[in-house]
């Protein structure tokens, strides 16, 4: 008996609600690992992950789900579907097909191997030594390769790589990418000539004057009343604890952050706080009536991105925020800030200086760091780089496009996790989320002129308010570039971006 398309529909959207819940109960899980639990628990957390992880799997690639979504696209009434609809119906295809394609064992050999990819690039990290990690990572890569090889198929792609970049930016390819930092790269380092002509030497002694860890919770709270990211009163929906990196994770009602303190580096908290707030606003802002749905996410990993640099960067790091945050840092801080003026403080904050670690970069050098990651993705995957000389090749980068010079391979091409847990193709989007927020700013420019008056003012709602419309509220209803095109008309382009730092970098160092 043929289902009707408004059953069938009605029943994956049950489903969808049965998988969120079971993934979100799991990130929660997840998060009371990282911030609570008692180092004795992590044998016993980790079955009860792979477990729900495994639930989760099995009730993706359910059969019936294939069925309800044959039955629903082959319905002669499917056209009848609203434009949500089928985007709920194209997400869960989508889905389905990816995970139903992998097989079992290549998916637990990979998180197996991530699992003691990470171990031993913590160890060789600490030893310097690139020698102790390779042989696992040649391993890791060589899993997704194969991975990469059957999503290329599933999705369609032009090779492996773009298969990989699709996971966290639906839509994009190696040769766009190639395309848009091409300009970034240009765009850059002009910035970068222009500061180091200057002759401008931000005093940044100033930032490393010890803060107490109090002062700091003190700061953090400050920073997150002033975006209305609510951890405080009888209906808040976020909370503030610490770890060694800074996360955000959560659903809707509950979306949690984290931060870190260092005494003798207090604006890292005060600034993470802002970043992780920006993701934390974003899950909380999506449509309420699309909980539990496919379209109730956020839309990719580099617009998530794109909102957490926004407020921390773009909001946080403006002259007009810090104006209006002096005054009441200096109370908290005591000593760190006597006699500090706003413009020195600004400057200090706003230090472009090429470096070796990427999350040290400031926000003209950030986009460098991202290409050379770019670049070698893209050369491993189509066979043109080796395992072994990827020490050798990124210290060249480095030394091309920011002039420094590696000295160890801790400092270089272990620097980050991201390659031992398996996370290829996800740097771009980091990049892409300047880029997509220099577009953003330079819309709400046009929407909202007073919006730099307001935050010197102390009020952020102009601001909240126009990324909640525009951004936050679509979720998942378009893929990114898409989205881009919705909110502001335009193809993703570099332009913005760079006119956004050239404006502020010069009024800054004066050029
Ligand atoms: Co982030």
């Amino acid at each position: 008996m043929a289902k009707s398309l408004k059953g069938s529909y009605q029943q994956l959207m049950e489903r969808s609600k049965r998988l969120t819940v079971l993934k979100t109960a799991a990130g929660i899980i997840q998060w009371d690992m990282e911030t609570k639990m008692p180092p004795k628990g992590v044998e016993q957390r980790s079955e009860q992950l792979s477990l729900l992880d495994l639930i989760a799997h099995r009730e993706i690639v359910d059969p019936e789900i294939g069925a309800l979504l044959d039955s629903i696209e082959k319905d002669r009434k499917y056209e009848s579907l609203d434009e949500l609809q089928k985007r709920n119906v194209h997400l869960y295809r989508k889905m389905y097909n990816e995970e139903a394609k992998l097989p079992d064992e290549l998916v637990a050999a990979t998180s197996k191997q991530a699992t003691i990819c990470v171990n031993v690039w913590k160890r060789a990290k600490a030893a310097k030594d690139f020698n102790m990690f390779r042989p696992e990572l040649a391993k890791m890569i060589e899993l997704r390769e194969k991975a990469a090889d059957i999503m290329m198929e599933v999705k369609g792609t032009k090779t492996p790589y773009d298969a990989l970049l699709d996971a966290f930016e639906p839509g994009i390819t190696a040769d766009k990418i190639s395309d848009i930092f091409g300009g970034m790269r240009k765009g850059l380092m002009g910035v970068m000539k222009k500061i180091e002509a200057s002759g401008v030497k931000p005093d940044s002694e100033l930032l490393t004057r010890r803060v107490k860890i109090d002062a700091q919770r003190k700061i953090g709270q400050m920073a997150m009343d002033f975006v209305k990211y609510d951890t405080t009163s009888k209906e808040a929906g976020g909370r503030l604890d610490e770890t060694e990196h800074p996360f955000s994770t959560g659903y809707f009602d509950d979306v949690r952050i984290t931060t870190h303190y260092h005494e003798d580096r207090w604006t890292s908290s005060l600034f993470s706080v802002l970043h992780e707030s920006g993701h934390a606003l974003y899950e909380q802002d999506i449509d309420q009536d699309w909980k539990w749905q496919p379209v109730g996410n956020a839309c990719s990993y580099g617009i998530h991105e794109s909102q957490s640099r926004f407020v921390e960067n773009i909001v946080g790091r403006s002259p007009e925020f810090l104006e209006f945050m002096l005054p009441q840092l200096r109370k908290v801080c005591g000593p760190a800030l006597k006699g500090v003026r706003l413009d020195r403080f600004v400057t200090a904050v706003n230090q472009v200086e090429a470096s070796k670690i990427r999350i040290e970069a400031d926000e003209v050098t950030y986009g460098l760091h991202i290409i050379i990651r770019f670049e070698i993705e893209r050369d491993l995957f189509a066979g043109k780089v080796k395992v072994n000389e990827l020490p050798q090749v990124w210290n060249e980068k480095y030394d091309k496009y920011l002039g420094v010079e590696i000295e160890n391979d801790s400092e270089g091409v272990m620097q980050d996790t991201h390659w031992a847990g398996g996370s290829f193709g996800y740097f771009p989007s980091y990049a892409l989320g300047n880029i997509y927020g220099g577009m953003f700013l330079r819309k709400m420019e046009k929407d909202v002129p007073e919006w730099r008056e307001e935050v010197r003012k102390g009020n952020y709602v102009p601001v909240g308010t126009w990324l909640k419309d525009n951004v936050h509220s679509k979720g998942n209803m378009y893929d990114p570039a898409d989205l881009v095109k919705h909110v502001t008309g335009k193809n993703v382009e570099i332009e913005p971006f760079i006119a956004y730092l050239k404006g502020k970098m010069g009024k800054i160092y004066g050029f």
